[in-house]
């Protein structure tokens, strides 16, 4: 079906590496879920296909967190390390390495940059000092134009910057300035899309300041060659992970290499690090500069600002998961917001990320076009070539017009993929899905069969099986596990480009005749108005940004986790003072622990800007690992009487909290609000 004429080569997809001082949210999924589909894309191509995910390990923002949660660097990045390792195969995405700037291999590799640098351009790194504003949420310096004010904040994190004096190592910037604009003239295609790139050559205009690349405040870095006083800055020793990453192995090193693309998929936020200071690190270490640094743009959800620093945070695993429950498994659910991602997001733009547009979209373009797709053909086999594939027949000009039109559409999402834009490359999928249900309507077997036309009844069907063969491989890339589901019911093995057979060749999916079908349930069932509103009120987000608990009877344990999850039931009121009787305070959980014998109960030290923590019984095991509480800030009533829960056991507070006892979310507050702090 699809010409390809196109020699095989190396293609290598490298995500940010997250920081590890939160969870993994959408935002960091957009950006590893375009990678994983551009890998996926890679191999259908048969070309040499390598992704690259992590995380960012070292830094202020990541030793402060640690302290907050009263653990070590080293075993807080462990643990958060660990979240997002897990994290990624939950939503298809199938990294083929997964960095941890901790590790030896990368340790080594960066201070090889350094060293590098050193020897090729012995003043490329130069020793000085450096006084200026410094923002800890961005791990960056600021001059007072990037300040907002009153208050000397961070326009990005809007939070007071500090004011940070250090004896430090210089890398020579400025002496780039003038070999990155020849650069960004000869590589047009270095920096997309277009808009950021002309963005980052006014950048560079305005001549470029030398760059502070080492710490003495700090220990939690890697340290410096030559002068163990120092460390790092997180981000020189970051940048470096895509080149570290390929140092194991002659093969791996190969994807640095000539002939290979290298794509560096990342957000806006941080464009500046990769298109100015990553490919001015390389020039100097006489190293390749990567092929492309794609800037997406910045998510919101449902409207709302998200982002890590903000804590305002969604979690992608949540909406997987819930969808999973209406099509059949989480695999089905990360499938549908992979989709939503990829198709209704124009790649480079912001856009919003709405879930009742998420529920709309997939209703009608999974549900009613593929979908509906599949299962009116296979409900044609059943009655009318009894659940086989009939043999393929003369073409009519009604074939000839459709596999035109599948041609064009073909290739036009392979260049779309090419040139990394999914949501074109998804339209013009669908838009295959389109011309093959006008062509069942037209075709009519249904009609053809009444009047006993065997022969075109047989060829419409094979028509149809093929184009439904070839959609399943171009659906892969977006819905792996969906794919593997719409080719079971077709008869198909699932797509495996790993075995190296070329799913782009002409022809792809085209069915001979003979073999079995498997109709099963419908691929995307619809979500109707009740399941739209359920899934609504699970997804949205409440106080703290996390999923809120799907409607249910509030929590009555007798532990202290009752809140009541709705205010219109309320009908008498309270006196002011009555309610500045209860002392509410924000608490921190330092530990947390299961209580022997008592299912539903975990005991928490809570700290609540006391001289120690607080024990706190709460009856939040159905729902919390413990050590999933460990760190989370929580809203404590802290002037309620002692309760005894026998054997010494007693509790001085009570926590906030909503939902039914296995689906609580506890109360919190935005920001880095101290623990202690009165809530008013
Ligand atoms: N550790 C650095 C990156 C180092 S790369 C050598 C970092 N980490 S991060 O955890 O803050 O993640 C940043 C990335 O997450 C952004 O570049 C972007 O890819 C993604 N996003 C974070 N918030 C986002 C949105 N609201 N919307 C879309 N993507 C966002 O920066």
């Amino acid at each position: 079906m699809l010409n390809a004429a196109r020699a095989m080569s190396r293609f290598y997809v490298t995500t940010p590496i997250y920081y590890v001082n939160d969870v993994p949210h959408l935002g960091n999924a957009y950006s590893t879920i375009v990678a994983d589909a551009l890998r996926r894309y890679h191999l259908l191509r048969g070309d040499a296909t390598r992704m690259l995910t992590g995380t960012d390990e070292h830094g202020l923002k990541v030793e402060r967190e640690a302290q907050e949660r009263g653990m070590t660097p080293s075993a807080f990045v462990e643990q958060m390390s660990a979240t997002f390792r897990a994290a990624w195969p939950k939503l298809e995405i199938g990294a083929d390495d997964f960095i941890r700037t901790t590790e030896a291999r990368h340790e080594l590799g960066a201070q090889a940059i350094w060293e590098e640098i050193a020897r090729r351009n012995p003043g490329d790194i130069y020793l000085g000092s450096y006084e200026d504003w410094y923002c800890v949420g961005c791990e960056e310096f600021k001059t007072e134009k990037d300040l907002v004010q009153p208050g000397n904040l961070c326009a990005i994190h809007r939070r007071p910057v500090e004011r940070l004096k250090e004896d430090t190592y210089f890398f020579r910037l400025s002496r780039y300035t003038e070999p990155l604009l020849a650069l960004y003239r000869q590589r047009p295609e270095l920096i997309q899309p277009e808009s950021r790139r002309n963005e980052v050559i006014s950048f560079v205009s305005t001549g470029l300041r030398d760059l502070s690349i080492s710490r003495t405040k700090l220990t939690w870095g890697i340290p410096v060659p030559g002068d163990p006083k120092h460390v790092m800055y997180v981000w020189f020793d970051a940048l470096a992970n895509y080149w570290t990453a390929l140092q194991g192995s002659e093969a791996a090193k190969a994807f640095w290499g000539e002939g290979s693309r290298v794509v560096h998929v990342v957000g806006k936020d941080i464009l500046r690090f990769h298109a100015v200071y990553w490919p001015a690190v390389l020039m100097s270490a006489g190293l390749r500069l990567p092929s492309t640094v794609y800037a997406h743009g910045f998510l919101t959800f449902n409207g709302h600002k998200m982002s890590k620093s903000l804590r305002n945070s969604v979690d992608p695993l949540g909406i997987a998961q819930a969808f999973g429950q209406i099509v059949g498994g989480d695999a089905g659910g990360a499938d549908v917001l992979r989709y939503q991602l990829l198709r209704a997001i124009a790649f480079g733009q912001d856009g919003d990320f709405d879930l009742a547009a998420m529920v709309e979209r997939y209703n009608a373009d999974l549900g009613k076009n593929l979908g509906n797709l599949l299962a009116r053909t296979l409900g044609l086999c059943v009655k009318m070539t009894a659940a086989r594939v009939p043999p393929a027949g003369e073409a009519t000009a009604l074939e000839h017009e459709l596999y035109a039109a599948i041609e064009g559409h073909w290739r036009e999402a392979a260049l779309a993929w090419d040139r990394i834009e999914p949501h074109r490359a998804l339209e013009r999928v669908w838009a295959i899905a389109s011309a093959a249900n006008q062509y069942v309507d037209r075709a009519a077997p249904w009609a053809e069969d009444k009047k006993g036309h065997r022969g075109r009844v047989e060829t419409i069907l094979n028509t149809l099986l093929s184009v439904l063969g070839a959609l399943s491989v171009a659906i892969w890339p977006v819905l792996p596990a969906k794919s593997d589901e719409m080719r079971r019911q077709l008869g198909l093995a699932p797509v495996r480009p790993e075995e190296g057979k070329d799913w782009f060749a002409p022809g792809v999916g085209t069915r001979t005749g003979g073999e079995a079908l498997a109709p099963g349930t419908p691929l995307f069932p619809t979500v109707d108005e009740a399941g739209t509103k359920a899934l609504l009120e699970l997804l949205t987000p409440r106080v703290d940004g996390a999923p809120a608990p799907a409607t249910g009877p509030a929590s009555s344990t007798s532990a202290s986790t009752s809140a009541s999850p709705t205010v219109s039931t309320s009908t008498s009121t309270i006196a002011y003072e009555q309610f500045g009787l209860v002392d509410l305070r924000v608490g921190v959980v330092r530990t947390a622990e299961r209580v022997p014998k008592k299912d539903k109960l975990l005991k928490l030290a809570v700290d609540v800007g006391e001289a120690t923590p607080r024990t706190i019984v709460a009856g939040l095991a159905l729902s919390f690992a413990p050590e999933a509480l460990v760190g989370r800030r929580v809203v404590v009533v802290a002037n309620l009487a002692p309760r005894e829960f026998g054997k010494g056991l007693v509790s001085r507070g009570m926590l906030l909290a909503t939902g039914p006892s296995d689906k609580l979310t506890l109360a919190t507050v935005e920001g880095d609000v101290e623990p202690g702090a009165k809530l008013t």
